[in-house]
């Protein structure tokens, strides 16, 4: 008897929506006809370091030969800044590869795992993309309800994912929260905490997740050289974890995962501190000026502890977001992670920022709904 393909996959991988990523500026640019910038995918502005630039020019040399397949280099390097064994750390093909083997070493049918609503849409596709069974939690004041998720465990939970500062709604909990919470979660299920943003935020009292780390081995902390780096399209980012984890996701991964070209980058990357410095700098100041423009122009963003504001807007959003592109500036609609009256706005360089204030200044003094309309899903439904 012969199957269809639909009939031969299983149904948690059909059901699996998928990632909607941020539009690139060619396509707008080519589309509509018009100059574009992107402040949909939370990259920085600043670019790369330009030391991270030159080692990658100098790896490029050498691209004849596959790369170090364990990093090694780069976990040592990254051992030393953290006094962590180079064997507690995961090199990943970004934090998202990390993220995705988390749940495939511990989820299968039957098994659950937990996040909240209004978080990185990976979290959820993860649990689903192992079997497991996806519990959701609300937001509670655009955050994370940690004390919700400690109540949603069950003996069937294996992994939690938390995400620190969030995404997308830009908010942080402060150490004593988690401390509360990692005393409240068995030691067998696993807390993957995504710090993929923790270099923006001002909030002092952060969880130092090193230190926890010593005191309860079911942590695990992700980082990623995506954001404040400025090395989102190299695809490097780290885990720091139990060794057996650590070992089981080694032999999940691809043999060669990080290209050459990325350890490199990453390596000369983390020996710029002045590069981050200013990247954090300039966003501190960017962050507060479009947090100003945007009360000014009547709208609510919620204080953010990232490199992106969220917007609650009302049903107009997708519209919202749909006009903006219109004037060739790119922001993100959340309807497909749930949040469909909201948008996120990255922070850009100062020009890009003047550029969505204005171009939202312009949106919001026409009445709803009478600007041209795009061809919208076509826009932004579409999966890159
Ligand atoms: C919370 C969070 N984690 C992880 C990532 C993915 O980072 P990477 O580029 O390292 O895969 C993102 C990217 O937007 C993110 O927002």
């Amino acid at each position: 008897m012969t199957h269809t393909l639909e009939e031969l996959i299983p149904d948690y991988i059909q059901g699996l929506p998928a990632y909607v990523a941020g539009k690139p500026v060619e396509e707008v640019e080519q589309e509509l006809k018009i100059h574009a910038v992107k402040l949909a995918s939370n990259e920085n502005p600043l670019g790369p370091s330009p030391k991270a630039m030159e080692a990658a020019r100098r790896a490029l040399g050498d691209a004849n030969w596959y790369p170090d397949g364990g990093s090694k280099r780069l976990r040592e390097v990254l051992g030393l800044r953290f006094g962590v064994k180079a064997e507690e750390i995961f090199v990943g093909l970004g934090s998202s590869e990390i993220i995705d083997l988390a749940s495939r070493v511990l989820l299968k049918p039957g098994s659950e795992g937990i996040t909240s609503e209004g978080s990185f849409a990976l979290f959820s596709i993860a649990i689903r993309a192992s079997g497991g069974k996806l519990i959701l939690t609300p937001l509670k004041n655009f955050g994370f309800d940690l004390e919700a998720i400690a109540r949603a465990v069950t003996p069937q939970t294996r992994i939690v994912y938390i995400a620190n500062p969030n995404n997308p709604t830009g908010t942080a909990f402060g150490a004593a929260e988690l401390g509360a919470f990692m005393k409240k979660v068995p030691g067998d299920v696993l807390i993957v905490l995504d710090e993929a943003y923790r270099e923006y935020a001002d909030r002092g009292d952060l969880p130092k997740a090193m230190e926890l780390f010593r005191e309860y081995n079911n942590l695990l902390t992700l980082r990623t050289f995506s954001k404040v780096y400025g090395l989102a399209g190299l695809r490097i980012g780290y885990g720091i974890g139990h060794p057996t984890l650590v070992a089981e996701m080694n032999k999940l991964r691809t043999p060669f995962n990080v290209t050459s070209v990325g350890q490199a980058a990453a390596l000369a990357a983390l020996d710029d501190a002045e590069h981050v410095e200013r990247s954090v700098e300039i966003n501190r100041a960017e962050r507060k000026r479009l947090y100003e423009e945007l009360r000014k122009l009547g709208l609510a963003p919620v204080a953010s502890e990232t490199n992106f504001l969220f917007v609650p807007i009302g049903p107009r959003a997708k519209t919202l977001c749909d006009e903006l592109l219109q004037e060739g500036v790119i922001i993100r609609p959340l309807g497909w992670m749930g949040l469909p009256e909201a948008i996120r706005i990255s922070v850009g360089s100062p020009a890009e920022n003047t550029k969505l204030i204005g171009a939202l200044a312009h949106a919001l003094a026409r009445p709803a709904g009478s600007g041209k309309t795009v061809p919208a899903d076509e826009f932004s439904n579409r999966p890159v």
